[in-house]
Formats: C-alpha cells, sequence, structure tokens
C-alpha cells in the first residue's frame, strides 16, 4: 500500500498490482503502480488544487495520470502538469532510459496533460508525437520547436511490439477538438484522458468504492462533458465494440471494478440532454484537407449562440445514421467530401439532399485538398428545396490563417443566431413587467470596443461598461456569450475601450450595427489609428483607453470581463459621453 501525505487514505489496497513506488514533494505526490503486463500508470497526486478553470471548483483535489507502456518499443501516453516537473521528470527517468523513447502519445493537448511535452522532447529529442492533425497543430504552436510526429485518425494502429497493437479512436469535442483516446488490443486497457476522468485525489488506484466517487464522477461529467452530450454519445458508439478491462483516465481512479455502470451513466445523462437541444449536424471528412481545423470554428461558433453541434465524420458514418441525426437537426453545415471514383456524386450527399428540410438552414465549406465534390450543384440543390443558406459558401484558395478561423467562427455564430432569430424576437416582444420596465431605467454610456490580435480583429457595440477599481484603474464590461468578439476577450488580450461622443456617434452606431459577412473587415471605410497596443482607435471617438483583460467570469447568458486600464486620452476635453437611454431591461 502506498503511503503519502494522505488526506483521505481510506480506501483499501490495489490488488494484482506491483508494489507503488512513492516520491513526496508536499503536497505533491507521485504513484508508480503496474496495471497490465509491461504498462505503468504514473499518477501525479495533487492534493490541494482547489480550482480548475474559472468555473470548476475541486472539492478533492485532482490528478494528472499518464502511462508507459514498454513493448518492443516504448509509448509514454500523456505527460503531467508543468508544477510536477521534477517530480515527474525524475520518476520516469528511474522507469525507462527516456533517450530511447520511441513515442509520445497526445491525447489532447490541454496543459494538465501537455504540460511536459517540450521537457520529454528535450530529454527524448528522437521521440515521435502521436496525436490527431488538430492536437499536432496546437503542439507545433505550442513547443515552438520541431518534433516528429505522426498523424492518427479513427482506426489507426501502431504496432509496440510483445502484443501490445495502439489502436486510436477519434473523439473529438471531448472536450477539446484534439481529443483521441488509444486501445491498446493486448492488454485490453482503453486510455482516455479526460474522458470517464474525476478530480478526486485519492492515493487508491483503481475504482473499489464507487458510491465515494460518485458526486465526483458527475460533477466532472455536468462541467466538461454535459455541453458536448452528441459527442459523448459518438464516441460510446465507437468504443462499444471493445472489451474493455480497465479504462486509464487522464484523472483521478482508474476505472475497472465497475466499467459498465460508468458508461451507462455517461450514456443516460448524455441521451437526457440531448432528447430536448436544438443542434446542428456538421458533416465533414476527418483528416481530409483542412476539414477538421474549418469544423472546428464553425463549431465554436455556433456553440457560442448556445445551439449544441454533432460531429458527423463522413469517412465513417451508415446513411440510416446521416438519415436519423439530419432529421433531427435545426441545421447543418457539409464539408465538402472527396470525389468517390466511379460514382456521380458521393453517395452520403444524396443521403443529405433526401433527408433535408425546407426548414432547415444550411451552410457550405470545402476542404482545400483539391479533390472535393464540386460545391456548387450541391448548394443549388439545396436552395432549390427551400432550405435558407445561412453563411455564403466557404471556398479554401490557400492553407487556412487565422482570418480563415475567424470567418468559419463567425460563420458558425450566423448560422446559431439565425437559428435563435425567433426566441429572440419573442424575447424582445414579450409582455414587460414593472421589474423590466424598471430595470431598463439604468442608463449607462455607449462605446465601441475595437480589437485586434494577430491578423483577427473585431468591434462591439457596447454599453454595459463601468469603471470597477481605482487600484488599479480598471473597467468591467459585459459582454453577450454569443459575440463572436468574446473570442478575442480572454485573460491577456488587449484591445481599445473608445468612448463615443453626444451628438457625434450615429454614424459610427449606424455602421458598426450592420450585419457583417463573416470574416468582412469591420473597418473599411472607418477612420482609424493603431494604438500601442495594437488595436483600432477610433478617430471620431471623444475619448479612448487601452485595456488589457485580467479575469473574466460568466454571468448568466453575459461574460464580466475584468480590464486594467493601461493608456488612455480625451480628444475633446469639453465634449460629452453619449447616453444609452433604453425603456425595459429584457433587451439591449
Ligand atoms: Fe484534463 Fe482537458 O484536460
Amino acid at each position: 500500500m502506498v503511503t503519502l501525505i494522505n488526506p483521505r487514505s481510506f480506501n483499501p489496497p490495489a490488488t494484482a498490482m506491483a508494489a507503488p513506488q512513492p516520491a513526496v514533494q508536499g503536497r505533491l505526490t507521485i504513484q508508480a503502480q503496474t496495471i497490465a503486463p509491461e504498462t505503468t500508470a504514473l499518477r501525479c497526486l495533487d492534493w490541494d488544487r482547489e480550482r480548475f478553470d474559472i468555473e470548476f471548483e475541486l472539492a478533492n483535489g485532482t490528478t494528472y495520470n499518464s502511462f508507459l507502456i514498454q513493448g518492443e518499443k516504448t509509448a509514454l501516453i500523456d505527460t503531467s502538469h508543468r508544477k510536477f516537473q521534477a517530480l515527474y521528470c525524475d520518476y520516469l527517468d528511474t522507469l525507462v532510459d527516456l533517450s530511447c523513447l520511441d513515442y509520445l502519445i497526445v491525447s489532447h493537448t490541454e496543459p494538465d496533460h501537455s504540460g511536459l511535452v517540450s521537457d520529454i522532447l528535450a530529454l527524448a529529442p528522437d521521440v515521435t508525437i502521436v496525436g490527431s492533425k488538430v492536437a499536432i497543430q496546437f503542439l507545433e504552436n505550442m513547443v515552438h520547436r520541431p518534433f516528429a510526429h505522426r498523424i492518427v485518425k479513427q482506426g489507426d494502429r501502431l504496432e509496440l511490439g510483445n502484443g501490445h497493437t495502439l489502436e486510436f479512436i477519434s473523439a473529438p469535442n471531448l472536450h477539446w477538438p484534439d481529443t483521441i483516446l488509444t486501445y491498446d488490443t493486448g492488454t485490453q486497457v482503453l486510455y482516455t484522458c479526460d474522458v470517464f476522468g474525476m478530480h478526486y485525489c485519492d492515493d487508491c488506484l483503481v475504482d473499489q468504492v464507487p458510491e465515494m466517487l460518485a458526486a465526483d464522477f458527475q460533477y466532472y461529467y455536468d462541467c466538461l462533458m454535459g455541453p458536448n452530450a452528441r459527442s459523448v454519445l459518438a464516441a460510446l458508439k465507437r468504443i462499444e465494440p471493445l472489451t474493455i478491462n480497465l479504462v486509464a483516465t487522464g484523472h483521478g481512479p482508474l476505472l475497472q471494478h465497475h466499467i459498465p455502470t460508468w458508461f451507462d451513466r455517461y450514456r443516460d445523462w448524455s441521451q437526457a440532454l440531448v432528447a430536448t437541444e436544438t443542434y446542428v449536424a456538421l458533416f465533414y471528412a476527418e483528416d481530409y484537407g483542412h476539414s477538421d481545423r474549418l469544423v472546428q470554428a464553425i463549431a465554436h461558433g455556433i456553440e457560442r449562440t448556445g445551439i449544441a453541434v454533432e460531429l458527423v465524420d463522413m469517412a465513417n458514418v451508415h446513411p440510416h445514421d446521416v438519415r436519423e441525426i439530419l432529421g433531427r437537426a435545426a441545421g447543418f453545415v457539409v464539408g465538402m467530401p472527396p470525389q468517390v471514383s466511379g460514382a456521380t456524386a458521393h453517395p452520403l450527399l444524396s443521403t443529405i439532399v433526401t433527408t433535408a428540410s425546407p426548414k432547415q438552414a444550411f451552410g457550405l465549406f470545402e476542404s482545400g485538398a483539391g479533390q472535393d465534390e464540386p460545391l456548387y450543384p450541391f448548394r443549388n440543390q439545396l436552395r432549390e428545396m427551400g432550405l435558407t443558406e445561412a453563411f455564403p459558401p466557404i471556398l479554401l484558395k490557400a492553407a487556412p490563417t487565422e482570418a480563415t478561423d475567424q470567418l468559419c467562427d463567425e460563420a458558425g455564430t450566423d448560422l446559431g443566431q439565425w437559428l435563435n432569430r425567433d426566441r429572440t424576437v419573442k424575447q424582445m416582444k414579450a409582455v414587460n413587467s414593472d421589474l423590466e420596465k424598471a430595470l431598463g431605467r439604468l442608463s449607462n454610456g455607449l462605446y465601441l470596443l475595437t480589437a485586434r490580435k494577430g491578423e483577427v480583429t473585431g468591434a462591439m457595440l457596447a454599453s454595459w461598461v463601468i469603471q470597477s477599481s481605482f487600484k488599479p484603474l480598471g473597467v468591467t464590461i459585459a459582454v453577450a456569450k454569443d459575440r463572436a468578439i468574446e473570442s478575442l476577450l480572454h485573460v491577456g488580450d488587449r484591445f481599445v475601450l473608445n468612448i463615443l461622443e453626444e451628438g457625434n456617434y450615429q454614424g459610427l452606431m449606424k455602421h458598426f450595427l450592420k450585419r457583417f459577412p463573416p470574416g468582412a473587415d469591420r473597418f473599411a471605410g472607418i477612420a482609424t489609428y493603431t494604438a500601442s497596443n495594437g488595436s483600432p482607435i477610433l478617430a471620431e471617438a471623444l475619448a479612448y483607453l487601452e485595456c488589457e483583460v485580467t479575469s473574466r467570469m460568466p454571468s448568466g447568458d453575459h461574460w464580466l470581463v475584468y480590464c486594467q486600464a493601461q493608456a488612455g486620452r480625451v480628444a475633446n476635453p469639453d465634449g460629452l459621453t453619449a447616453v444609452h437611454h433604453r425603456k425595459v431591461g429584457n433587451h439591449y
């Protein structure tokens, strides 16, 4: 039995496991145990972590689990959080000659699992990193050094020898777009990273007492997996045929004794969530051209509006499932798939045409691989059937850039907002209660928030703005969650708050309230100059503040974005700030 600094050491010892050999560093500890032939779990125990992301309060700390398989070839599955750097690397060094490590499998690139990828690359410069196409792209931006890599997709296999054949399962959106699961056909261990995990720190390796884990298992599902319930169901379907001895999760205890129960809970919760929600089906061919990147950006834009998405890989779906998924969808997007040799058109495009309904909205994009089915004939068929095209076709003429991501993201948001239009109009026309009328008498100034991040720009008319601290000088802005600009307002982002002038704001307001097509330049025809933080300053503004976001928190259907004001200037000392008066408080 492991004896660590352990405030909750109530579980019985794991059976049939090799003797653990703990190393201790304050309240961060590490545990290694054999979990299958030639397979070691390396669990970093973070006893005191109180919060995960902004909204995820932890009652029982957490663990970051990684795994080492030593067949004829050696593979490490995931790393750990950066805070475990010395503890993890030193311990791993006692288990394996890192200079001979063959593969590092990256299930998902969030820093709690990939925080030590750079360290592993330094110790094992010849290692091949294995991950989804999206994961490899993310890693290239994270590690800033060349590395050997292998992109894997659904069904791909990797031989390690001694009976260890790894099979990869694509699980996009659980809970990041880059996620893969790995199944060792020899040991029948399924490595799931975040999926089926829980933030629960204890030195007991597996799920011997499920009653103690149930609440944390559900809380974790609600926070991380529930928002992607459709993707949970898709992943469950993909792992259904597997015989699984052990679920090796990235957080908390591994699942060994009650696997069907844990899976059933995910299935039941997800089915309940998807039963009534409005969703868009996204059809695309995984790992074809740039389809993965584009579809993720579109999905992000749709989800911002509160509409769910269901990703459908056209290379791995039966026409019956296409009919079922599309039949219940409010709208759909198609990334044009590769032409099928000998066929007049991709068979699934015909299935989509025969299933689609005039009530639905749609959008199309090209994947940029050069062998796409032609987009325009398909588009014409859908339009002739009376479907609404939510955004113009996205045609890829070169490799995607940040601007392409923004275009796709905004296209997704346009589609989501179109699907929400009835609800929005209903809300605006709703009988106004005395409470809403009273709330409407809160008045604010009028502002234009302008931002530039790399190639991406954005602008938003804002009135819910308030100074909220003296030291430091700080401002809080409420931003609706379905606004595309929220992606430019994360912690560390910089922008300009332009303060509009009474009697001189109508032209700017009219311009920026226009509906822009996805990816359009909001500043064309508007006089601007560049702030020291890179964002546009509007030449006609009464004053401006250069701001940096230092925190944000959810507030119902808005984000509260708190920023420090770092510079500012008044253009007209005699001018007054424009004021926004309303009559009701249920819309702007
Ligand atoms: Fe545990 Fe999404 O990282």
